[in-house]
């Protein structure tokens, strides 16, 4: 399976008022084309950084990256056609409608306006927002704003769909609607589906592969059930004992347990 996203020595240093900041560090991946891959890590461990900047949104300060062969670095644009992005707290504007919302996005990926309201109907029924096209995006639940969000990532029929914690505070019946679209997306279109979750449920229903990242870099890569047999030390193992033995955030051995007095 080619590649459809690499990247090499990826880095990110922010500069803080304290001392810099290495949110991503020395971050070698490579994504396959159809691929769902589960980017997984503890708060701070550099997830949103790595996708912003592979959503070419932020500047790598080392290392390089392509996305659908488009180097981020030469070729954003390229970057940027290829891909999609569901952001982890979402840009919508409160005050106009779902179905403007979704028409301007077309329009912003230079479609004529009557494909821009055709593409804005078939994405409504897509992610069951038909019913709410006419309604302020301010007025949203949480569920159906992020599938709105979702809808207009999808606008272009990107290659590549970057979805950050895509499912948190979703009620199960919605989070199972948006496991299957994923699946569908991947299935019928091909999509490479770059995903972030805390969630382990979740990351072990969807994901074909899971990347563990910690401390900006990869801790551990494989598909649950080898990271299971591997550091959970069997095939049974949780894939929450799994992650809390990557992460070295397990629980303390038994010899250093607190005493009680
Ligand atoms: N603009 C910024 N300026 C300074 N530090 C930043 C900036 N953005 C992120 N960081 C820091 O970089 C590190 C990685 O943050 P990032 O948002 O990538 O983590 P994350 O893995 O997405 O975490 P979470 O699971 O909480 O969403 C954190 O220590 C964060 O405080
Ligand atoms: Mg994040």
């Amino acid at each position: 399976m080619p590649a459809v996203i690499s990247t090499a020595g990826l880095a990110r240093t922010f500069r803080t008022k304290t001392g810099p900041v290495d949110a991503v560090r020395d971050l070698d991946l490579t994504v396959h084309e159809g691929e769902i891959l589960g980017f997984l890590g503890p708060n701070g461990a550099g997830k949103t950084t790595t996708l912003r900047m592979l959503t070419t949104l932020l500047r790598p300060t080392g290392g390089a990256a392509t996305v659908a062969g488009c180097d981020l670095a030469t070729d954003p644009v390229g970057v940027r056609r290829a891909s999609g992005y569901v952001a982890q707290s979402g840009g919508v504007d409160p005050q106009i409608t779902v179905r403007e919302e979704l028409v301007t996005q077309g329009r912003m990926y230079r479609l004529p306006r009557p494909e821009a309201i055709a593409r804005a109907a078939e994405l409504a029924r897509e992610l069951d927002l038909t019913g709410l096209l006419d309604r302020r995006a301010g007025a949203l639940s949480g569920g159906q704003r992020r599938r709105l969000d979702i809808a207009m990532a999808l606008t272009h029929r990107p290659k590549v769909l970057f979805l950050d914690e895509p499912t948190t505070g979703l009620d199960p019946g919605s989070r199972a609607d948006l496991w299957d679209l994923v699946r569908r997306l991947r299935d019928e279109h091909g999509t490479t589906v770059f995903l972030t979750t805390h969630y382990l449920d979740e990351a072990d229903a969807l994901a074909d592969r899971l990347v563990v990242v910690d401390g900006g870099t990869v801790a551990a890569e494989g598909t649950p059930s080898a990271l299971r047999l591997r550091y959970g030390g069997s095939l049974d193992a949780t894939l929450q004992d799994t992650f809390l033995a990557i992460t070295g955030r397990g629980p303390a051995p038994a010899d250093s347990a607190p005493v009680a007095v």
